[in-house]
């Protein structure tokens, strides 16, 4: 089977930081980036030089720290922005400049006011411009989910004679679904010249929840690169969660693809992003919500007590949570009630078993969810009575 390393691409510092409520300061900043090292990722984007002192700052600091991974910062495609950049990244050890413009129709004609024509110029001179500094150039067609692939492709061309290493082919708008995405990097395979000298990377968003879906479709399809954040922030509905990509690359063995990423930690990530950025995680969020190892029906408790993976896909041992949590409420059974007494120190037997069942419905009817100190409290009543 091959097996291929997909690399991935953390833009929470940058797309997922530039969210509403969201902003670090420089030393937050900097923490996240030396845990995204450890974590394993490929390449973190830092920020956005120009956009204020205070990115400029924060980029050039994760630079000088960040001992593995790439460091990248965002610019558009003018000098300005470009120049800025590469100052900020003069002390990283493999600095990588990530330029760009936008290629859809709605881009050309109503934000820049200008013809293709000028933005394949513009694109190209940006990434030539970028490369007098660094070797490593990534370009984005910015919304290429909604840009003509014919089109798309002389931009590709035009960008990897100029020296571009890396080609980000986003879906700006969130848009695009799975295999429409899929085919636009199967076609910028099959039609770009020189395509094989560079990497295409996936950049999705979420606004109609497909950015994994997305994101897992042109990688099947050529890419190899995602770009993706930590809990899927990012601008409006989010981008695609970096956790999620990893742990289905790592359960669907048979796609032959592999990252760098040590999913261990991947809860933890998601807990310092959530309480720095100060973004809660929906409980049913997949792979760090909390419910997300958590059962409470009792048809699946017992499936589960028997054989974890009659209702679990991942060991959550794998994604850094000690085991799966057994909650206890009304539609709890009498398996996941003996389990979890028995977690507190008490092996009941089945005779004990149905009457303090009766004892726990009568709580659990007018509670969420059963505690450790109810289970206390219904064994102190049941022991009185009998
Ligand atoms: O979504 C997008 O198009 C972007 C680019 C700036 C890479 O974030
Ligand atoms: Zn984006």
């Amino acid at each position: 089977m091959k097996t291929e390393k997909i690399e991935i691409f953390d833009t929470t510092l940058r797309d997922g930081e530039q969210v509403p409520g969201c902003k670090l300061d420089k030393n937050q900043k900097l923490y996240i980036a030396q845990k995204l090292d450890e974590l394993g990722v490929d390449v973190i984007e830092a920020g956005f030089p120009i956009s204020s002192p205070g990115d400029f700052d924060a980029v050039q600091a994760i630079s000088k720290i960040v001992k593995k991974a790439k460091v990248c910062a965002l610019t558009r495609a003018n000098t300005k922005d470009i120049d800025s950049a590469a100052q900020a990244l003069q002390y990283a050890q493999k600095p990588r400049i990530h330029t760009g413009i936008g290629t859809s129709e709605s881009h050309i004609k109503y934000k820049f006011n200008t013809s293709q024509e000028d933005i394949l110029n513009r694109a190209a001179e940006a990434v030539h411009y970028a490369k007098k500094y660094v070797e490593d150039v990534e370009f984005y067609a910015e919304d290429a989910g909604r840009t003509d692939n014919a089109y798309l492709a002389k931009v590709c061309e035009a960008v990897i004679q100029a020296g571009a290493t890396v080609i980000n082919i986003p879906d700006t708008t969130g848009y695009c679904l799975p295999a429409d995405y899929g085919a636009k990097i199967k076609y910028l395979k099959e039609n770009v010249k020189d395509i094989d000298n560079v990497t295409l990377s996936c950049h999705c968003h979420n606004d109609l929840g497909m950015a994994t879906a997305n994101s897992i479709a042109g990688i099947i399809n050529g890419a190899r690169q995602i770009e993706c954040t930590i809990n899927g922030i990012g601008e409006r509905a989010g981008n695609t969660a970096l956790e999620e990509v990893v742990m289905i690359l790592k359960q669907h063995e048979k796609l032959g693809f592999y990252t760098d990423i040590n999913s261990v930690m991947l809860n933890e990530m998601s807990q310092l992003t959530s309480t720095t950025m100060g973004m809660l995680v929906q409980p049913n969020k997949a792979i760090v919500g909390s419910n997300a190892f958590a059962h409470s029906s009792g048809i699946h408790q017992d499936g589960v007590i028997k054989r974890r993976d009659t209702y679990e896909i991942i060991d959550p041992r794998d994604v850094g949570i000690n085991e799966s949590a057994i909650i206890l409420t009304a539609r709890s059974g009498r398996s996941a009630l003996a389990y979890r007494f028995k977690n507190i120190g008490y092996d009941v037997t089945k005779k004990e078993l149905d009457v303090l069942y009766d004892y726990f419905l009568k709580v659990a009817d007018v509670k969420k969810e059963v505690t450790e100190k109810d289970l206390f409290a219904i064994m102190h009543t049941f022991s009185q009575n009998h």
